[in-house]
């Protein structure tokens, strides 16, 4: 059987900064309840016409130099992103006519914070299978120009920041490091609502009323608490299992790198599952939640840092909208 490593890495958050002062600017929060409640410090919006297939550009060329490859190497492309550039084609398609290469397979993974996780599992199985060679999955979000800055849609609005991320899967080879290992998926619609954007929706005719702007339905709405509950149960229960098939247990673990929506989530699922806080690596201080470009965010900077060495066995877990759950093992 076919094994797929991560051949290369890349990141791309924009330049502009936004502080959580910056944000007391636009309405009643303040730097010191953000701070304390999900540990974020700023984040990154993007400049207005950049989009998600702008950014996964400037992430995918940092991840083909870091692989040795060129674009036109590339014969499949996912995208994850729940902020697409447009309704429709998917955003993968803008994104593939950005990079200019010859026709190619590009489709869309939309889910959420898990959409990641979900896009290399479907990537590392075209591998195996042998399918496709060199897959591109991309994670990225503008979050940005959906939030309501006012104080009714302040305690969504804090905690998102845009970005993109680009891991390049390759076949493994005897030897290879950095190999994906196992990966396990959930999904729980019953709770779709409980963290969502309602409108446009193509169920109502039509799909944007004057009204539901007013009543700011095209925002996300979230029933925070219980969603964090629920990342906490999920991100501890998916993380045991992925440990379980693979045949290890906690103290194997080296490093985890968990979807980062909320430090708090991240320092409960540490004590949940017995893990030194040294063990879990966390940038939301920097970018806020990143939605689908979190993880590969993470991936780049846990190896910067030197806080991802070889032969580290390395969890990767993310918990999101849908719902959506799911972990993959990486031995680095
Ligand atoms: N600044 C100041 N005060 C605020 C803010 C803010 N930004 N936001 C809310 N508050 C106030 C509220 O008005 C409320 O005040 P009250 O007690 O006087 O009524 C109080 O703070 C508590 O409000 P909650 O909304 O209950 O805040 P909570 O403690 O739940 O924190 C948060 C909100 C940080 C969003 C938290 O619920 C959370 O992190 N939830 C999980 C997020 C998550 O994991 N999402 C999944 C991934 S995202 C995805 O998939 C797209």
């Amino acid at each position: 059987m076919r094994r797929s490593k991560i051949a290369g890495m890349g990141f791309y958050v924009p330049e502009r900064v936004v502080t959580n002062d910056d944000l007391a600017e636009m309405f009643d929060t303040s730097d010191e309840w953000i701070q304390q409640r999900t540990g974020i410090k700023e984040r990154r919006y993007a400049e207005s016409g950049q989009g998600v297939a702008g950014m996964a550009m400037h992430a995918t060329e940092r991840c083909l130099e870091d692989a040795g490859m060129k674009k036109e190497d590339i014969d499949f492309i996912i995208l994850a992103t729940l902020s697409p550039d447009c309704t429709f084609p998917a955003t993968s398609q803008f994104f593939h006519g950005k990079l200019g290469i010859p026709p190619t397979p590009a489709v869309d993974v939309h889910a959420q914070c898990t959409g990641f996780l979900y896009a290399l599992t479907l990537a590392d199985q075209c591998i195996r299978t042998g399918l496709f060679n060199n897959v591109l999955v991309v994670g990225g979000e503008t979050h940005s120009t959906g939030l309501e800055f006012s104080d009714r849609g302040r305690a969504v609005t804090v905690i998102f920041g845009d970005g993109a991320g680009a891991v390049l899967l390759t076949p493994a080879e005897e030897g290879d490091r950095r190999l994906i290992m196992n990966s396990h998926l959930y999904a729980e619609g019953k709770y779709a609502e409980k963290l969502w954007v309602e409108a446009p929706t193509s169920r109502l005719r039509p799909r944007l009323t004057h009204e539901m702007l007013d009543e700011g339905r095209h925002y996300p709405q979230m029933d925070g608490k219980f969603v964090f509950k629920h990342a906490v149960t999920r991100m501890t229960e998916v993380v045991t299992e992925a440990l379980e098939v693979g045949g290890y247990t906690i103290a194997d673990l080296d490093m985890l790198i968990p979807h980062q929506a909320n430090l708090r989530i991240n320092e409960f699922v540490a004590k949940k599952l017995g893990i030194p806080f040294e063990k879990m690596f966390n940038n939301i201080q920097r970018y806020g939640n990143t939605t689908a470009a979190t993880i590969p965010i993470c991936l780049c900077e846990a190896q910067e840092e030197g806080k991802l060495k070889e032969g580290d066995l390395a969890c990767l877990t993310a918990f999101g909208a849908g719902f959506t759950w799911g972990a993959t093992l990486v031995r680095w």
